[in-house]
């Protein structure tokens, strides 16, 4: 039988209590997922790319998952890993555009890619790095909305909370 492999894409600064929920869900569904943590240079990262795949790890472990980095296209290291699904997340409406041309753009340049969309949980449909990093640069508590690793890499940053 085949085994499906499935990656989880993003860049994942930082991680969330959204995209764990997600990798669990996933991980219901699929027989392997990689979580690719992107380098994302061009969105001036606030962690470096080991440092998001370090707080992943500490996070979150399955035997049936691993995280990595990749450079360059998705669709590229997706064939290189022998796989053809792309696990996203779905949190509010205004998700959608972007991820819908995201998967109409990966679908185009490898037709075997099929991006499959899973929906965040209730409780975490506004969680987004973004907003955590924009709570802990003012000295918020984030601890609702990423692992504890995380609260922790802020803290050794100076981000520490209130
Ligand atoms: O967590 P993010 O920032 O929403 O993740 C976006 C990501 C990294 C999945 C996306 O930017 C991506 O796939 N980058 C790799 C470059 C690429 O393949 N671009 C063309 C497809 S849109």
């Amino acid at each position: 039988m085949t085994r499906r492999i499935a990656i989880y894409p993003g860049s994942f600064d930082p991680v969330t209590m959204g995209h764990i929920d997600i990798m669990k869900r996933a991980l219901g569904i699929v027989d392997q997922l990689i979580v690719a943590v992107a380098k994302s240079k061009n969105k001036n990262p606030l962690f470096e790319c080991d440092t998001r795949v370090t707080l992943i790890q500490q996070a979150f472990q399955d035997d049936r998952m691993k995280v990595v980095s990749f450079d360059g296209l998705l669709v590229r290291f997706v064939r290189e890993q022998g796989a053809h699904i792309v696990i996203r997340g779905l949190r509010a409406v205004s998700d959608f555009e972007h991820e819908f041309k995201m998967a109409v753009a990966n679908g185009k340049l490898d037709k075997s890619v099929e991006t499959l969309f899973l929906m965040a949980s209730e409780s975490h449909q506004f969680t987004s790095s973004q907003i955590v990093r924009e709570i802990a640069s003012l000295g918020g508590t984030v601890e609702e909305f990423v692992p504890q690793s995380v609260v922790k890499a802020f803290e050794d940053m100076g981000h520490s909370s209130s």
